[in-house]
């Protein structure tokens, strides 16, 4: 049995993550390490929770002695770091805790890595640690991290400390850097979910700016799989970009949920832009495509469909969501914008 520790694993991607490896690799133990903040939520792990090839542990990644404790009592070898502080908006409003979380958090882990020589680290990093592009142009991996944001520049500071553990004391790790994933369990902070249910309850649909900021989306199963073709085949030390080929301007996104939802364009509202909004981001994805053999499997067109429906037919988990703290949130996010 190999026996993984899976940190944020109640989150969107994580939970997506776990749901993929219980269902279709049935030797795989997970160990789920989540602190449950606003963005965690065991209802998606609905069905999974009891898994008997899942255990589920509430804590903090900058809690080092439980990691110590989960990675000796369930005979850790592999750390793959899903856990964070992962909205733009969130970190220009409040950063401390994105420093907190996503470099003290991934330095907690990388040191429980390092002291019991875990068999590999891999941390879920994210394309914005490139900066913005202009109208031409992708990211590589060899391309110059540049972060514009708190939560980028949080993401980017973590990745250079994943590489120096393994370039100081050999850590073996991997480094993913994917674009924007959209798909089921999304909190609705996000863009395609946020107006999705704006949508369904005929709200204003809140644009930033012009709204042709551009965005390469992915479905999040494909991202999920690239991240399996990386744990199975990367060797250490090795970084890879995530995407799927699927640029976007913001307004094409939302015209595509209104055609599906059936609801009038003149829900769109373009509200005050995102401060230090980054303008495109474009993935090359060549190098896991062409030396992991992966291959994304679902289509944007396909994928937003399914996303869609998704949400149609889950409105009780958004409406469990938008209940309580999100209202407060929404309110000073979008109150006065
Ligand atoms: P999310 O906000 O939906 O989930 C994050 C999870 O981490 C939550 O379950 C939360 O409870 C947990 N968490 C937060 N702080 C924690 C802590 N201190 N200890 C333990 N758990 C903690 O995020 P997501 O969209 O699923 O993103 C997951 C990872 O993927 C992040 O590292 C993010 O930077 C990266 N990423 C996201 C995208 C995207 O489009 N969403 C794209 C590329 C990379
Ligand atoms: O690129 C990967 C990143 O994608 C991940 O690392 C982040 O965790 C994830 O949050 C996402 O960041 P973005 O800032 O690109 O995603 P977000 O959904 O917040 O915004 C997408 C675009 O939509 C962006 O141009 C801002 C715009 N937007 C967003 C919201 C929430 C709006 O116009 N209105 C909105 O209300």
């Amino acid at each position: 049995m190999n026996r993984l520790l899976v940190t944020g694993g109640a989150g969107f991607i994580g939970s997506n993550f776990v749901r993929m490896v219980l269902s279709e690799h049935p030797d795989y133990f997970i160990v789920n390490l989540d602190k449950l903040t606003y963005a965690g939520n065991l209802d998606n792990l609905t069905g999974f929770l009891d898994h008997p090839n899942h255990k589920f542990i509430k804590g903090d990644i900058c809690d080092g002695p439980l990691i110590v404790k989960i990675v000796d009592e369930y005979q850790i070898d592999t750390i793959i770091n899903f856990a964070a502080e992962s909205h733009v908006d969130r970190s220009i409003a409040e950063p401390k805790i994105f420093i907190e979380t996503n470099i003290t958090g991934t330095s907690t882990l990388l040191e429980v890595a390092r002291d019991k020589k875990l068999g590999r680290f891999i941390q879920i990093s994210t394309d914005e640690v490139y900066g913005s592009l202009g109208s031409q142009g992708k990211f590589s991996e060899d391309t110059p991290l540049s972060p514009n944001s708190p939560y980028s520049a949080s993401k980017a500071a973590a990745d250079q400390l994943v590489a120096a553990f393994g370039h100081t004391w050999g850590v073996k790790y991997n480094i993913t850097r994917c674009s924007n994933n959209y798909g089921p369990y999304q909190f609705p902070e996000k863009l395609i979910p946020l107006m999705i249910n704006n949508a369904l309850n005929d709200k204003e649909l809140p644009v930033y700016g012009d709204g042709l900021y551009v965005r390469d989306w992915l479905y999040v199963y494909d991202h999920c799989t690239a991240l399996w073709q990386v744990l199975q085949k990367a060797p250490p030390g090795e970084t890879y970009n995530i995407g799927g080929c699927n640029e976007k301007a913001n307004l094409d996104v939302i015209d595509l949920i209104l055609k599906r939802l059936d609801k009038p364009k003149s829900l769109i509202r373009h509200v005050t832009d995102r401060p230090g909004h980054d303008r495109r981001y474009a993935i090359d994805a060549g190098r896991i495509i062409n030396e992991l053999n992966w291959r994304p499997s679902v289509s944007f067109e396909e994928g937003m469909e399914k996303t869609i429906d998704w949400y149609v037919q889950n409105q009780e988990w958004l409406a469990n969501i938008v209940s309580g703290e999100y209202q407060k949130y929404y309110e000073s996010m979008y109150g006065n914008r």
